[in-house]
């Protein structure tokens, strides 16, 4: 089954989380393109009512499209279950994400969340994170924090746009990859990231998730829980 429709699978499944009256955290990325729309259609069939709090500009405009009203993390208490995907998720339940470019509003969603759940196909899942490493900076200094992070061995590479410009986030800051070989304690590589100055944040994702929803190559979804 090829990885498109494992993602879909996964994210209609999913979806079947969201209960009426929910204050529903939507991610952001290809696969869960895939949970909106189920979303949207569970509200144009099953009359569901939801309010969505947005990861990303694109996740607020698509959601509201498709008609769930979306609010400002700020504007509600709590947030009851937030769908979100991810790049890569270890055996331990660890995850790197931001391959979008939306780690800074994915992780401040997922904080503020009674439960979460990820959801992804099977080629995402895997026993140590391998993966490059998206991290949030500041614009201010950032050539500074580049050449940290490559006398610390990281191994950097600036997340650039198709004409050569560096990215911006929704928060307008910049992105810098780093590529290590395995990443052995996300724990603690995430502590070290976040003291670094100019660093807002990073996209390791540890004791965050209560459930994953998986795609697999055989047409099957598994839910781990
Ligand atoms: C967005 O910044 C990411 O964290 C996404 O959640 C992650 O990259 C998964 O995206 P895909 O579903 O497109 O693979």
């Amino acid at each position: 089954m090829s990885q498109e429709l494992q993602k879909i699978i996964a994210g209609r499944r999913a979806a079947e989380f969201v209960q009426n009256g929910m204050v529903v955290g939507i991610g952001s990325g290809s696969t869960i393109a895939h949970v909106i729309d189920a979303l949207g259609e569970r509200v144009a069939k099953e009359n569901l009512k939801i309010v969505g709090v947005a990861t990303s500009e694109k996740t607020r405009r698509n959601a509201a499209q498709l008609g769930i009203p979306m609010y400002n993390v700020d504007d509600i208490d709590k947030i009851d279950l937030t769908i979100d995907g991810a790049d890569q998720i270890a055996d331990d339940f660890s995850a790197i994400k931001g391959g979008g470019a939306a780690l800074l509003w994915e992780k401040i969603v997922a904080f503020n969340s009674r439960q979460n759940i990820w959801v992804v196909d099977s080629t995402k899942r895997v026993p140590k994170l391998n993966q490059y490493l998206p991290v949030e900076i500041i614009p201010y200094g950032s050539d500074q924090l580049f050449k940290r992070f490559q006398a610390d061995g990281f191994h950097p590479t600036w997340r650039l746009d198709q004409n050569g410009n560096p990215v911006r986030t929704d928060s307008a800051n910049f992105l810098i990859d780093l590529h290590l070989p395995l990443i052995d304690n996300p724990r603690e590589l995430g502590d070290e990231l976040i003291k670094m100055v100019g660093v807002v944040e990073h996209g390791l994702f540890t004791d965050v998730v209560d459930r994953v929803v998986i795609g697999e190559d055989d047409h099957t979804v598994q839910v781990l829980d």
